[in-house]
């Protein structure tokens, strides 16, 4: 059900924090992210994202993404601000922008030929004077819709056009499949960089979800306004794991592409074991480790049926509507587990929305 990954984080990083523990490591971290790690990040930008940050002064890290969502949102929002988010999305983008005192306005993104998408003329309908800031995930969580050049760029007009900030949020950058690919906004339009503030994390890269290690780029004064929010709520993740991420950032890279191709292999599973099920239509993820099931044709509200789903198969799957209105009528199905977890998991979804069609 959840976005958690079964796969142990790759040996030689567990390594690189064993060892940095053993050499004491363990002091309080600089404010900003060690120097080394911040290094590390802008050596990985410019390698993966073709960006370029001064380690010095644009790049923060942060305890997850999570946190840097949090900081850019402190950071940039005041009281009545309003952020667009597209709908549906991530459940847990809402709550950090209250907590900062803006309003959450969701632009409608119905899936269009089986796919989620978000137009720049739905984004403009939803501005007001009090549009602050758009936030964007690429790939989406949990629509599994990579945004493509052409559509970056369509977006990036709106956002530079009407002065809003972005704040990009790529943390499944490295979870693509087929001809998909992930890009950096900024990368496909330069003139974002000094209105975005870059969100990633090693979490889903490495299957690192429990390390609680993250970092953001953005320029100078608001990677500063975000170190005051830091400095006063988290101080960063401990300097040993700051060690360890570093290691993961610039070691090799090969287990990041035997986990892609795990992941890939599972969406197929996935895409296969559901083909033929009456009243359900996958639709095929670009990236990430969710498909969402399309069960418009079972004309029974979503929440319904995850909740039968749950009562009568045992099985955790989560409602699109959970996600935005424009979720409802698809299920979000996990394949961050994989193995007999997900084969009986199949299995049951199959045969409880085979009981629910009738058949
Ligand atoms: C889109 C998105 N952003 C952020 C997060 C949280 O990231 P982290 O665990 O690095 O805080 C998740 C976790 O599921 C996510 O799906």
């Amino acid at each position: 059900m959840r976005g958690e990954p079964d796969l142990p984080t790759p040996p030689h990083i567990v390594e690189a924090a064993e060892r940095a523990l053993r050499n004491g490591r363990t002091s309080y971290p600089d404010n900003r992210g060690e120097l080394a790690l911040r290094e590390a990040v802008a050596v990985k930008l410019h390698r993966d994202n073709q960006l370029s940050y001064d380690p010095a002064s644009e790049i923060l890290i942060t305890t997850g993404a999570t946190f840097g969502i949090y900081a850019a949102l402190m950071a940039l929002l005041n009281p009545g601000d309003e952020v667009l988010l597209p709908d549906p999305i991530y459940d847990a983008y809402a709550s950090p922008i209250r907590l900062a005192g803006g309003v959450p306005v969701r632009v409608p993104c119905p899936p269009r030929h089986q796919r989620f998408e978000l137009s720049a003329d739905t984004i403009e309908e939803q501005l007001t004077p009090r549009t602050r800031a758009l936030l964007l995930n690429t790939p989406w969580n949990p629509t599994g819709t990579v945004f493509r050049a052409d559509e970056l760029r369509a977006i990036a007009r709106v956002v530079v056009e009407r002065n809003l900030w972005l704040i990009s949020d790529e943390i499944y950058e490295a979870i693509t499949y087929g001809d998909a690919r992930h890009i950096s906004p900024v990368a496909a339009v330069p003139e974002l960089r000094p209105r975005t503030v870059l969100v990633n994390a090693l979490s889903k890269t490495y299957s690192m979800t429990g390390w609680r290690v993250g970092y953001c780029a953005a320029p100078e004064a608001v990677t500063r306004a975000m170190l005051l929010v830091l400095q006063q709520s988290s101080r960063g993740p401990a300097t040993f794991i700051q060690d360890a991420a570093a290691e993961a950032l610039r070691g090799p890279q090969e287990a990041v592409a035997r986990m892609r191709d795990e992941y890939a292999a599972r969406r197929a599973a996935v895409l296969e074991a559901m083909a033929e099920t009456p009243g359900c239509r996958m639709m095929e993820p670009e990236g990430g480790f969710f498909a969402m099931a399309d069960i418009r044709a079972l004309e029974t509200p979503s929440d319904e049926i995850r909740r039968k789903l749950l009562e009568e198969r045992g099985l955790v799957v989560i409602h699109g509507a959970a996600y935005g209105a424009c979720g409802e009528g698809t299920l979000r199905v996990s394949f961050a587990s994989g193995g007999e977890t997900l084969r009986e998991g199949l299995r049951r979804l199959r045969l409880g929305l085979e009981a629910i069609a009738g058949t």
